[in-house]
């Protein structure tokens, strides 16, 4: 049987590269697989957050899902403290995963950067509390955008690791699903960093809540080059911004980036951003739209959240009987 589990942290507002890397994909898959989607809070409270607005993010971010197309009947959806088997089996990973592979993540040197000693603990793991969102559920397939291969690359390992202390064929190798043509989507301030939460610049990013003005103000504002669009078949080389314009207007005209130089190949960015603010406007404002009408009303996202976190309860409890009974515990 193929699983689903993916998730997404609740550290701010969803954004495009969120949207077109990941959350598009799995309103996708939910028609045709058992999927598992995951708001983890656990993951958020590895850098400081403020309480108050940790709580409000949680509920933003599920009213994102919702809005997006996430039917909450047929997925599991739900936050993951409400499970308690996430942080179990991560420390049992803790266990298992090793140091020297830890130090290879490079999604922590970035985040901890020069001030690694005042890191916290529970960033440094945090890959382990990531293999075990996926493995607690025995997931076999995980849809994320590129920037979290490494971190599926590592929870292959523990998988591999802990079926091999314990000579049991127990836990699935999950395969990462990276939709090759939006898994960077990349900054409107430079086309080599990617779309990001945590960049200072709010015009790095399109927010999902953003409106229309605003949505039509990032794209008139984002960097470009001089030069004209390319003509298909023609090389993006050494024009990442161009690159990520037309990716994106691909992605959400659900077109190819061929299809898009040959519209617009020779036209100047003055004529193609005015149609990519169109599109962009006319796709993410209706879900803006729904994500603030959600919001209003808490009790049918809490509804949600619970609902789905007694689902996965269920399919977690027995993976994790079996974990103790392998490796002794009573
Ligand atoms: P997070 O919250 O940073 O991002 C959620 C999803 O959005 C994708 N994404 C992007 N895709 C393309 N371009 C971008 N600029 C961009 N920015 C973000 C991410 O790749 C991700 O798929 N560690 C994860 C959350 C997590 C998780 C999991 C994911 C925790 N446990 C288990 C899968 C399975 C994270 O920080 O995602």
């Amino acid at each position: 049987m193929e699983r689903i589990f993916s998730g997404v942290q609740p550290t701010g507002n969803l954004h495009l590269g969120n949207y077109l890397g990941a959350i598009r994909n799995w309103v996708k898959l939910q028609f045709k697989f058992e999927c598992l989607y995951c708001v983890v809070d656990l993951h958020a409270i590895t850098v400081p957050q403020n309480p108050t607005e940790l709580r409000a993010n949680i509920r933003e971010v599920t009213a994102g899902l919702l809005a997006a197309g996430l039917d909450p009947a047929k997925n599991i959806i739900f936050n993951q403290s409400k499970v308690s088997g996430h942080a179990e089996l991560a420390w049992i990973f803790n266990c298992v995963s090793r140091l020297g592979w830890l130090n290879r993540m490079t999604q922590f040197k970035e985040k901890a950067g020069k001030r690694r000693d005042n890191a916290t603990v529970g960033l440094y793991a945090y890959p382990n509390l990531m293999a075990a969102d996926i493995l607690l559920y025995k997931a076999t397939h995980v849809p994320v955008g590129a920037d979290q291969k490494q971190h599926l690359e590592l929870t292959r390992d523990i998988a591999q690791a802990f079926n091999s202390m314990f000579d049991a064929d127990f836990f699935p190798e999950p395969e990462p699903v990276i939709m090759d043509d939006t898994a960077r989507v990349m900054s409107l301030r430079s086309g080599t960093n990617k779309m990001s939460k945590s960049d200072e610049s709010d015009y790095s990013r399109i927010n999902l809540t953003d409106d229309a003005d605003i949505i039509a103000l990032k794209i008139q504002k984002a960097r470009t080059d001089p030069e004209p669009l390319p003509g298909p078949g023609d090389q993006f080389s050494g024009r990442p911004e161009a690159e990520n314009l037309v990716g994106i207007y691909a992605a959400l005209s659900d077109t190819s980036v061929e299809e898009v130089c040959a519209e617009f190949g020779g036209k100047n960015f003055s004529e193609f951003k005015p149609r990519l603010t169109e599109i962009a406007v006319a796709k993410l404002v209706p879900i803006g739209e729904e994500i603030k009408r959600l919001s209003q009303d808490l009790s049918h996202i809490d509804a949600v959240l619970s609902n789905g976190a007694e689902r996965a309860e269920n399919i977690a409890q027995p993976v994790l009987s079996e974990v103790r009974e392998i490796i002794g515990l009573i």
